[in-house]
C-alpha cells in the first residue's frame, strides 16, 4: 500500500523532471541556433594610419589593412554564431586607392550567409582624407571563418536572414565564391561545383 502510494506521485515527479529537461535542452539549442539577420552581426571599426603602420612611402601597409580586416571580420562572425572562429580563406582583396599617413579608416563588416559551419563575410574598407575630410569607398573584401570547438573542430552555425536588396544579393552569390575557393583550396572538384558552373553552361 504505502509503496503503491509513494510509487505513483515518484513517476509523476519523474516523468515531470525529465520533460523539464528535455524543454530546457530543446529551449537552449532554439537559442544557439536561432537564425540571425545580416545586421546582427554589424562590427565597424575604426582605425587612424599612424607612422608605425606606413611604408617608405607614407602609405599604410597592406598587411596592416588585412589584419584590421580579419579582426573586424572575426568579430563580425563570432557575433552571428557566438562560438570561436576561425579564419578559413580570404577572398577578393583589392588596394584600390593608397590610404595615407594620418587618415582614418573605418570597416564595416556583415555575415552575408553561413552554411553548416562556415559564415562568409562581407567588409566595406571607407577612408576618411586627413587632408581634406573627403570620404572614399577604398575597398571590399569577402573573408570566410569557420566555427570551431575546443578541439578545433568545426561545429554548426545559425542561419543567416538576408532582409535588404543588397543582403539578398551577396546571399545569392555566397555559394559561388564558397565553390570558387574550395575549388582553389583543392578541396573541391570543378565537375562538383554546379552553383559554378550553372553560370557558364
Ligand atoms: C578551417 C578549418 C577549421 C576547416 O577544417 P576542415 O577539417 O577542413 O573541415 P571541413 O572540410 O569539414 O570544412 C569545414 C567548413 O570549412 C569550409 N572550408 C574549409 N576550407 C575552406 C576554404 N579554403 N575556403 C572556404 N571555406 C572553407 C568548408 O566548406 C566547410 O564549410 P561548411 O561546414 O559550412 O560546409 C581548418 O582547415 C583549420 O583549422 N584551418 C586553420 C585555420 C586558421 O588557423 N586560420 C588562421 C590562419 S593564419
Amino acid at each position: 500500500m504505502d509503496a503503491k502510494i509513494g510509487l505513483i506521485p515518484q513517476c509523476g515527479f519523474d516523468s515531470f523532471i525529465l520533460s523539464l529537461i528535455i524543454q530546457i535542452f530543446a529551449a537552449a539549442k532554439n537559442q544557439i541556433m536561432k537564425a540571425k539577420t545580416a545586421k546582427e552581426s554589424l562590427t565597424i571599426q575604426t582605425e587612424i594610419v599612424l607612422p608605425n603602420d606606413t611604408n617608405v612611402l607614407g602609405n599604410l601597409m597592406g598587411g596592416r589593412l588585412l589584419h584590421w580586416m580579419d579582426v573586424c571580420s572575426a568579430v563580425a562572425a563570432h557575433r552571428h554564431c557566438g562560438r570561436v572562429v576561425v579564419t578559413a580563406s580570404v577572398n577578393n582583396v583589392s588596394f584600390n586607392q593608397p590610404i595615407r599617413l594620418g587618415d582614418i579608416v573605418t570597416i564595416q563588416a556583415k555575415v552575408s550567409r553561413s552554411f553548416t559551419s562556415s559564415m562568409e563575410v562581407f567588409m566595406e574598407v571607407w577612408v576618411e582624407r586627413n587632408a581634406t575630410g573627403d570620404k572614399i569607398k577604398c575597398n571590399e573584401a569577402i573573408y570566410t571563418f569557420v566555427a570551431v570547438d575546443q578541439q578545433g573542430s568545426p561545429i554548426a552555425v545559425p542561419e543567416l536572414i538576408a532582409e535588404s536588396e543588397e543582403e539578398k544579393k551577396r546571399f545569392d552569390g555566397a555559394l559561388r565564391r564558397k565553390q570558387l575557393a574550395l575549388i582553389l583550396a583543392g578541396k573541391m572538384k570543378p565537375a562538383d561545383a554546379t552553383e559554378l558552373k550553372a553560370l557558364f553552361f
